[in-house]
């Protein structure tokens, strides 16, 4: 895998007009979210900037460690090892991607869609001489142009919530797995029957709030992220309900928020912003407590009919997280 700096530019021909469109309504909404300053993140973030559920195995545990617990946990699922290849598709600040090469000795290339963060990886990547382990590329997942079967595995991570046609981004990625590679889909998803009423053009205000805050949220139900994953020749290998994670993560970020409320409204962001964040994480925490958003961790392989079937782990031992905190 090159690791150099590659144009941004690079795009995978789409052919398709609808398609174009849809990837440039993207890159003009997403990154009006993503684009904040870290700052604003990081003031309440852990220190990995993992902006996504946490992992807890104390329900009193410390964001820190279950923001740490959550990225182990995804590398042992994904069975990292040193020099695996990894892709990050929509890889925020890159809280995995300098997991799997500070941790694992892993090579590894985030997307997404924001320029800022990009920056910000590429140059933590330099600052900490990872740069030859470590690349962000500003792509939209339609497009993603890397050579067929370049990754041992891929990861994505929070970010299918923005994604519209899952079955085209399971496929580029099925693509550019290696035919042994493990495929990781962590997101949230609605059940069924709110997914029905949306699909039916029934909208909450709920579904407004998410819009507005996010720029563009696609909520699907769990088994349409198994069919679209089935379709395209993966099996589900294992599957991780972590809703009531991600009630206890949000809750510490609206936590921290309102902690540093002065330092933040004063020095980095317009207090209309800092009460947006507010008031989501608020009905972020209710619409968890009431199951209307569901968070889910999917561990995939590709599948080939006629194929002899590897070994496998025969429990799931190996992806437990034992210990508490200290
Ligand atoms: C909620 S963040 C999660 C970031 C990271 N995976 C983490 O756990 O911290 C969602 C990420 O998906 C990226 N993203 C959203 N839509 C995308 C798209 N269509 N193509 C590529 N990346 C996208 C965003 O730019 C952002 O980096």
């Amino acid at each position: 895998m090159e690791t150099e700096a590659r144009a941004l530019e690079g795009t995978r021909p789409v052919d398709d007009p609808a398609v174009e469109e849809k990837i440039s309504f993207d890159k003009q909404a997403i990154p009006t979210h993503y684009d904040l300053p870290p700052a604003f993140f990081a003031s309440f973030l852990g220190p990995w900037m993992a902006y996504s559920c946490a992992y807890f195995v104390d329900e009193d545990g410390s964001l820190e460690r279950a923001e740490e617990d959550k990225l182990l946990l995804t590398a042992k699922k994904l069975r990292l090892k040193e020099d695996d290849c990894i892709l990050d598709v929509g890889c925020g600040w890159g809280s995995f991607i300098f997991f799997a090469a500070e941790k694992y000795g892993c090579r590894a290339v985030g997307t997404t869609l924001s320029e800022e963060q990009a920056r910000l990886v590429n140059t933590l990547a330099a600052e900490r001489g990872l740069s030859d382990r470590i690349r962000a590329d500003v792509l939209h997942v339609y497009e993603m142009d890397y050579p067929d079967a370049s990754f041992d595995k891929i990861v994505t991570i929070g970010a299918i919530e923005h994604m519209e046609d899952l079955g085209r981004v399971f496929a580029r990625c099925s693509a550019l797995l290696r035919d042994d590679g493990l495929f990781l889909v962590h997101g949230m998803t609605q059940p069924w029957r709110s997914r029905e009423e949306t699909l039916a053009g029934i909208r909450t205000e709920s579904d407004d709030l998410l819009e507005e805050h996010f720029g563009v949220g696609h909520w699907h139900s769990l088994w349409e992220v198994i069919e679209a994953l089935e379709k395209n020749d993966f099996e589900v290998l294992d599957h991780e309900n972590i809703t009531n994670h991600y009630k206890l993560t949000v809750e510490r970020w609206l936590e921290r928020l309102i902690d540093g409320e002065e330092k933040i409204v004063g020095e980095i962001t317009p207090e209309e912003k800092y009460r947006e964040f507010i008031a989501f994480f608020a009905s972020y925490i209710f619409s968890f407590e009431m199951n209307n958003t569901l968070c889910n961790q999917i561990l995939c392989r590709k599948i080939k009919r006629g194929e002899l079937r590897p070994n496998l782990p025969l429990t799931r031992e190996h992806m437990i997280l034992h210990s508490k905190e200290a």
